[in-house]
């Protein structure tokens, strides 16, 4: 049986004020409505010791949005993994869309970034995903295929990892993909990274994009959906709640 995850990216929102009101809901609302879902929350950065604080003793993990792959360093404005590590993260996310197109991360700098999550001991939530013009040009499964390679060229890269497929065109714009769209595609990334390890059968495959309570139970129902990475509804406990319940 594979694990249910559920994680919220909160990327650049929220101050001090907001973020501690959330992390507050969140563990109301989660000990009347009790989840079965493995919960993670991904704040920004600089809220990382707030929220670890507030939820060491909960059943709410916590993760980093990004890390830079070296332990110290000249590298002005960047984190990395032990940094992470003093605040007991045992997720982080590693090629969001968001990064690779606003940021130009490369394939390449994704993958240093996956080893170097791995060799901090964390859990690398790895994430995938196509345009809308190469999903019109039938490219998804190149454009995955390319995408998965750093899984295929680690030896433990079945272990200890989750995958995110969330394609950028359902990011943000309010429409989730289809569910048979999301099924297909999460039965092509388990072939895929089944190449030769057994393990695969294992990771679990996140759906993100445009995820909210109303369209999660279809979307789960899926039998390769493990579970969700959301984004703008996850600033709303509520609504995050309501999500993870979709998942039962
Ligand atoms: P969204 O973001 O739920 O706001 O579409 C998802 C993500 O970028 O991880």
């Amino acid at each position: 049986m594979r694990k249910k995850i559920i994680a919220g990216n909160w990327k650049m929102h929220g101050n001090l004020a907001q973020v501690t009101i959330l992390v507050q809901q969140l563990l109301e609302l989660a000990s009347i409505q009790p989840i079965t879902a493995e919960c993670i929350i991904l704040p920004p950065v600089i809220y990382l010791p707030v929220i670890a604080n507030k939820l060491r003793d909960s059943n709410i993990q916590w993760g980093a949005q990004n890390v830079y792959p070296k332990n110290f360093g000249p590298y002005t404005g960047e984190i990395s993994g032990q940094m992470l590590q003093d605040y007991s993260c045992r997720y982080v996310l590693v090629g969001h869309s968001e990064r690779r197109q606003l940021f130009n991360e490369t394939e390449k700098f994704i993958m240093e970034k996956f080893h170097h999550i791995k060799e901090h001991g964390m859990i690398p939530i790895l994430c995938v995903g196509e345009t809308f013009a190469e999903r019109e040009q039938k490219l998804t499964e190149k454009v995955l295929a390319t995408q998965l390679n750093v899984i295929n060229e680690t030896n433990t890269g079945c272990v200890n990892t989750i995958i995110a497929y969330e394609p950028r065109w359902a990011i943000g714009s309010g429409q989730a993909a289809q569910p048979e769209q999301v099924q297909s595609a999460h039965a092509f990334i388990r072939n895929f990274i089944s190449n030769n390890n057994q393990n695969a059968q294992m990771v679990p495959i996140l759906y993100g994009g445009s995820l909210h309570r109303y369209n999660a139970v279809a979307l789960f129902a899926m039998p390769d959906v493990d579970g969700g990475l959301v984004g703008g509804a996850s600033l709303d406990a509520q609504h995050f709640v309501d999500i993870m319940r979709c998942i039962n």
